[in-house]
């Protein structure tokens, strides 16, 4: 297959389970993607599939044993960990997870993972049984939070017959998150950037609050792919499940008169405010100390306004930060996001429809992008995708400031 010359190279790790033999798909994926792909195999993985079908499929030799004197799969831990733009393990067993996560070193694929100082993706599949294992939960969660990329198993039909989490990711998109790895660049490099993610609670009484169902996963997308890019990052979040991407600081809060804290004192240090929270815009005026029992229990609750954060920040802005807020509306959305790029002053609206529910929550959501040069509709994407475009979008307004 064709390649340019200066094709970033992927080093493919194949370790031993049946989905070995989707490891050949996805050498053709990401050959369509103009990627350079080498492969490196446990010795288990060619008992699923043979060296020669990867060495006929890249046309490299194909590493397997440290102790190999061919002269090609010599020294070969460190030239590939060398070489790789991006390391790649697809799939990834059990067995391959726990020894990157406690440094294990002893064939030719764990030594290079350990070697490389390539970004990492993993793509774990599995028995259900063994993917839920705490064991496993602990070394993954372990991998995710030293920055290795985990792109989560499917639920399907496995080869034991149980049906369950652990099928190997879609071969696309391994093949989709690989290729962004691969082309990453550093183009956000000295910016800083606030995002504020996740719902705010309210409390009604020590028990009870007002909230929305805002999982946190927009704002902590965008947090992780501008920490990528190089930003320096921020992230206020309201109170969600999802653990601290890689490389960004985090701020937990729970209301929003907290979260407007947290922003207005980090303003300083701030070039971009990047606003996915869904802020309460209204609280119990009154918070009961004990909990309400229900036989007292108020016919009303009294609310009170919430200060809009991102309409302070624009108040506060003079032209020296690029701001992008979101507008959540179930009706006239294109008029609803003009309106909030002007009163907040804003440079750009995320505008989403959100009346059947499916933005909050999902791993994808549609989205239409409100600018005072024009408006422009995205298909739908996962979010981690509408962080990217957001972010391109970001890089090219602090281009054009004067
Ligand atoms: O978290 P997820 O599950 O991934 O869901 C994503 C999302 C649906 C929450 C996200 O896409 C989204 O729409 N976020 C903004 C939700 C919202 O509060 O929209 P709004 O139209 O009410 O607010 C407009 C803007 O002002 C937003 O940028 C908001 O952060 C900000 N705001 C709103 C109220 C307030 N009191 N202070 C604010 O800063």
């Amino acid at each position: 297959m064709g390649r340019s010359a200066d094709a970033p190279t992927v080093v493919l790790g194949v370790t031993g389970c049946i989905a070995a033999y989707k490891a050949c798909e996805l050498v053709r994926d990401l050959q369509r993607r103009d990627l350079r792909v080498k492969v490196v195999m446990t010795e288990a993985a060619t008992r699923f599939v043979a060296p020669l079908t990867f060495r006929t499929l890249t046309g490299e030799p194909v590493a397997v044993s440290l102790w190999d004197d061919e002269p090609a799969a010599r020294v070969h831990h460190i030239s590939l960990a060398e070489e790789a733009d991006v390391l790649c393990v697809a799939p990834c067993t059990a067995n391959v997870i726990a020894k990157i996560a406690h440094g294990r070193a002893d064939d030719m694929l764990t030594t290079t993972v350990l070697a490389t100082e390539a970004p990492i993706v993993i793509a774990p599949a599995m028995n259900v049984h063994m993917w839920r294992d705490e064991a496993t939960r602990s070394n993954v969660e372990l991998l995710r939070s030293r920055g290795f990329i985990i792109v989560e198993p499917g639920i399907g039909e496995l080869a034991c017959g149980e049906v369950g989490e652990g099928r190997l990711a879609e071969v696309a998109t391994i093949g989709e998150v690989v290729e962004r790895e691969a082309r990453c660049t550093q183009d956000l490099a000295g910016l800083r950037i606030l995002v504020t993610a996740g719902p705010t609670y309210e409390p009604i009484d020590p028990v009870r609050f007002i909230g929305n169902r805002s999982s946190g996963k927009t704002g902590f997308a965008i947090a992780e792919r501008a920490a990528r890019r190089g930003a320096v990052v921020t992230l206020v979040t309201g109170p969600v499940s999802l653990p601290d991407p890689f490389g960004v600081t985090v701020v937990r809060v729970t209301t929003a008169l907290e979260m407007r804290d947290a922003v207005l004192a980090r303003l300083a240090q701030t070039d971009v405010v990047i606003a996915a929270a869904a802020v309460a815009d209204f609280r119990p005026a009154n918070f009961a100390g004990e909990k309400i029992k229900k036989d007292d229990a108020p016919r009303s609750i009294e609310l009170e306004r919430n200060p809009d954060i991102l309409a302070e920040v624009g108040a506060l802005n003079d032209g020296r930060m690029v701001l992008v807020g979101f507008a959540a509306e179930t009706g006239d959305l294109l008029e609803h996001a003009h309106k909030k790029l002007r009163d907040k002053h804003l440079d750009l609206v995320v505008a989403n429809d959100v009346s059947d529910g499916s933005a909050f929550g999902g791993s994808e959501n549609r989205v239409v992008f409100v600018t005072h040069h024009g408006t422009e509709e995205m298909p739908t994407l996962p979010k981690w995708r509408i962080a990217e475009e957001i972010l391109d979008r970001v890089r090219d307004a602090v281009q054009d400031r004067p």
